[in-house]
């Protein structure tokens, strides 16, 4: 069986690629390397991979490359995924996770595929109150330029098994945290300026709620999704550990054993979804999948990683220092 997986230098795409060599599973992994995507991810199994650098809006190249290597499953990660960003400048948004898909999508119906993973995410749905859960068929109603890119791109899978049969399975995962996070999200950032002794800016109150889901078991889930997942569904795949941003700064200045005192509570997000939650029975009881790694041990884990890669995150800090003084 041969994966070909686009984004596969990215934080999940990564961990996915990885579990998939470790898994004797044949790898090709399709990535622009945007400022989000880094070869040294993939490092540890570059001997086993065949890589492509590659713009998925290039149909030419993706085509040849489809071609090639004429894949068994593909696995849609490749996207950009800040909402900061989006809301700073929407076009790579729809460029990439639109149109992007759109040509993936077009590329991929020529061929005899066994299942076409579109990875969307929980923002599809749009946010709750403090009480309720998201289903599978809760109707979507995404809030920021982010959300709806991938809304459209999810709404697009699910359009080429319809009208092509593509082999489309759409997987909504919930907040991902753990190794190789760009830091630009918000554990990593927090670790490096809690190290830095900097002010740790924390929108609104802190008082959004994310369901809090580890790479490994994101990228666990999408693999029992290939070898169990039937096509046309859509599964939810969360943790159930929900969290309040202002609680997750805390553990991790408590880990640190940095004082409270470096929070500092800025200007909401616009448009800040207060609370996702998935309801996720589906791929619990049909797929028998469930996610392993508690918060509490799992920040433990992702704290410690940053602690020992801190050289791989201060070369991203030019970058996102840039970005910084043009966004806020
Ligand atoms: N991070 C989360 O919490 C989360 C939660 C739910 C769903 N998701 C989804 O999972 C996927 C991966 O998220 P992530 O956090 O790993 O993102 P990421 O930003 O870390 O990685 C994205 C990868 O896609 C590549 N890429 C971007 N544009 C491309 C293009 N035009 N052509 C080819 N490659 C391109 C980048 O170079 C990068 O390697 C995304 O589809 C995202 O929407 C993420």
């Amino acid at each position: 069986m041969k994966l070909l997986v686009t984004g596969g230098a990215g934080f999940i795409g990564s961990e996915f690629v990885r579990q998939s060599i470790k898994n004797n599973l044949e790898t090709v992994v399709v990535d622009k390397i945007t400022y989000a995507g880094d070869f040294e991810r993939l490092k540890s199994v570059e001997k086993d991979i065949k890589f492509y650098h590659c713009d998925i809006t290039n149909k030419d190249f993706l085509g040849h490359i489809f071609k090639t290597e004429k894949p068994d499953i593909v696995v849609h990660w490749a996207a950009e995924s800040h909402v900061d960003r989006s809301i700073f400048d929407a076009t790579p948004f729809i460029d990439t996770n639109v149109k992007g898909t759109q040509i993936l999508l077009d590329i991929a119906k020529k061929y005899d595929l066994e299942k076409f993973i579109n990875i969307a995410t929980d923002e599809v749905y749009g946010d709750l109150g403090e009480e309720g859960q998201f289903f599978e068929n809760t109707p979507i109603n995404p809030s920021s330029s982010y959300s709806v890119s991938k809304a459209s791109a999810d709404m697009l899978g699910r359009a080429y098994y319809r009208t092509f049969k593509l082999p489309v399975i759409t997987v909504r995962p919930s907040n991902n945290y753990g190794q190789w996070q760009y830091p630009e999200k918000l554990l990593p950032v927090v670790i490096l300026k809690a190290l830095n002794n900097q002010k740790i800016p924390v929108y609104g109150k802190g008082e959004n709620i994310r369901e809090w889901l580890h790479v490994e078991d994101c990228a666990q889930a999408v693999h029992t999704i290939i070898k169990k997942g039937k096509i046309n569904e859509i599964y939810n795949v969360g943790s159930g550990q929900e969290k309040r941003n202002i609680d997750v700064v805390k553990s991790i200045l408590n880990i640190l054993n940095k004082s409270e005192d470096l929070i500092e509570f800025v200007k909401d997000r616009p448009g800040h979804d207060f609370r996702y939650s998935l309801n996720f029975d589906k791929i619990n009881s049909e797929l028998e999948w469930s996610a392993k790694i508690k918060f509490d041990e799992g920040i433990r884990n992702t704290v410690s990683w940053y602690l020992n890669n801190i050289e791989w995150l201060k070369t991203k800090m030019s970058v996102i220092e840039d970005y910084w003084k043009k966004a806020y």
